[in-house]
């Protein structure tokens, strides 16, 4: 997407989401596919669901990015979260040490081991049976210290390391990775999408402890479905289907 175009990069203090930007940008102009929103604070940061992102001002990387991802049947969405997660991940991979602890949470956080330190919110527009735009909005912890009660499980880059990383360096490196990720589902290589996904999910083929409506369960993961949902074998059971939000993780 982004290479051919002078890349357009739009830095913002403070902004409530820089979602809802992108959306606004959308709204009175056209920009082209790559443009990225960074905003150094966020005071009403998006989630997923009705949850919001809490990030300190200044410490952390939160931005979006707007895609045009016509190719893409609205049917095969779920590629386009796994393209981004893939990005992210590997984006982060490259400043930890050993790579293999930074693992997708499905569908698209990303983790150190059992914490998580980025989470993505794509919002799609869709037109008749077309995806005209997506806006991944993504938030990366980089520098804060210490998370507030309501995020027991996050952590940051500098958490891990022990060091400060310059922002602008971070979102290099992500961007650029998100980047590689989105030309190979603009390639429609979806082989190599679905299984770079696996090879890094957390929890892949191990049996491991969830929550479904209060009740707790413990299975495998055997996979994603092309829906996106997640397949898990209940020990000594059926295999079960859910969607986003329907179960929970217990770490
Ligand atoms: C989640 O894990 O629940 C998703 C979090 C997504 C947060 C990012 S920060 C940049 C962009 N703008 C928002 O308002 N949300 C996303």
């Amino acid at each position: 997407m982004m290479e051919s175009k002078a890349l357009r990069i739009i830095h913002l203090e403070t902004t409530d989401s820089t979602n809802r930007e992108a959306f606004r940008l959308l709204g009175t102009s056209s920009p082209p596919e790559g443009t990225a929103i960074v905003a150094m604070h966020q005071y009403s940061g998006r989630g997923q669901g009705q949850a919001s992102w809490e990030s300190e001002p200044g410490k952390n990387l939160t931005f979006s990015v707007i895609l045009r991802p016509v190719f893409l049947p609205p049917a095969n969405q779920f590629l386009l979260n796994q393209a981004i997660a893939l990005g992210v991940r590997d984006g982060i991979a490259e400043l930890l040490t050993p790579k293999e602890n930074v693992l997708v949470k499905w569908p698209n956080d990303i983790y150190w081991k059992d914490r998580k330190v980025s989470g993505t919110l794509i919002e799609n527009q869709i037109m008749g049976n077309r995806l005209l735009v997506a806006v991944a909005g993504i938030g990366i912890n980089v520098n804060q210290d210490q998370f507030s009660n309501d995020a027991p499980n996050a952590l940051s880059i500098k958490t891990i390391t022990g060091t400060e990383f310059e922002l602008s360096k971070v979102f290099e490196t992500v961007f650029s990775s998100i980047s590689w990720w989105y030309r190979v589902l603009q390639n429609e290589n979806h082989k190599q999408i679905r299984e770079s996904y696996l090879n890094h999910l957390l929890g892949f083929g191990e049996t491991r402890r969830f929550s479904h409506e209060e009740k707790e369960f413990s299975g495998e993961i055997t996979g994603i479905d092309e829906y996106g949902r997640i397949l898990i074998r209940e020990s000594g059971g059926q295999l079960l289907n859910f969607d986003i939000k329907e179960v929970r993780f217990l770490f």
